[in-house]
């Protein structure tokens, strides 16, 4: 388990776990949606990825603190871009996770959320090879699921916006926590329909210098300026939480 110092507001050391508590984050669902928290990593040099993954960005600090709002959440919301890019699987493979989670009043697994307008699904990522893993997708085609071994929910919305699907989300799935784990441009629709409370970004010291890659959000102008509430250090990343 990682030691985090706490650089901002008041000086001290936390775990991941104990600093999330703080966010007493059920307790705060606004009613008609869950709260939506997001997590991305980004390099000194502002860049989302290294040859088109993040996975080389963060450190098992970084990880740790994923992982740790994982648990909080009754769901993850990910872009279908990521899900293909990234090797995302059981999202609570270890049984310890589960135990927390029961422990907590939980699901023993977050759902995975996915969202589309086009009805494009990278079928043959891993998420869909896990047979545990409940996956709900908001799409705005009709969409058969081919023969995959997760169980896997659609829900046709003539408008997939994340408005609508965050507002369904609560009534019919009772989601009362979201993690959203990005890309740039599923995080830039959230942020401009104004749905992102708490948004935690890793700092790492790498420089990636890759014009191509991409940054943390993607998608055309926005004017938003967000509150600064907390600066956490492990080793050489700075962990920064804002709302
Ligand atoms: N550094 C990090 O923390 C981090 C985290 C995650 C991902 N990444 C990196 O980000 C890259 C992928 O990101 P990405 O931006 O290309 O894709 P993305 O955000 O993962 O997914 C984009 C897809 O989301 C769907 N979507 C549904 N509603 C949308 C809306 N209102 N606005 C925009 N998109 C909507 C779109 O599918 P439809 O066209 O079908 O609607 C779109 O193609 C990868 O390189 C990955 O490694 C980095």
């Amino acid at each position: 388990m990682h030691r985090y110092q706490r650089l901002f507001p008041s000086p001290g050391e936390v775990t991941a776990a104990d600093a999330l508590a703080t966010l007493r984050a059920r307790e705060r669902a606004p009613d008609g949606r869950p709260l939506v928290l997001a997590d991305m990593v980004t390099s000194l040099d502002g860049r989302a990825a290294v040859q088109g993954r993040s996975r080389p960005l963060g450190t098992g600090a970084d990880t740790e603190m994923l992982v740790e709002l994982r648990t909080l959440a009754d769901a993850v919301l990910v872009g279908p871009s990521t899900i293909g890019a990234e090797g995302y699987g059981d999202l609570a493979a270890r049984e310890e996770r589960r135990a927390r989670r029961s422990a907590a009043g939980l699901a023993e697994r977050p759902l995975t959320v996915l969202i589309t307008r086009s009805g494009r699904i990278p079928w043959e990522a891993g998420l869909f090879a896990a047979a545990e893993q409940p996956i709900v997708i908001y799409s705005g085609t009709e969409l058969a699921p081919p023969d995959v071994a997760a169980p896997v929910t659609v829900h046709r919305l003539d408008a997939p916006t994340p408005t609508a699907m965050l507002a369904h989300l609560r009534a019919e799935h009772g989601v009362r926590v979201l993690l959203c784990e990005g890309g740039p441009s599923l995080l830039h629709a959230l942020l401009r329909e104004g749905l992102v409370d708490e948004l935690f970004v890793t700092l790492t010291p790498v420089v990636v210098g890759d014009d191509l890659q991409p940054r943390i959000v993607s998608g055309g102008p926005l004017d938003l300026e967000l509150e600064l509430r907390w600066v956490l250090r492990a080793g050489g990343e700075l962990f920064l939480r804002y709302g």
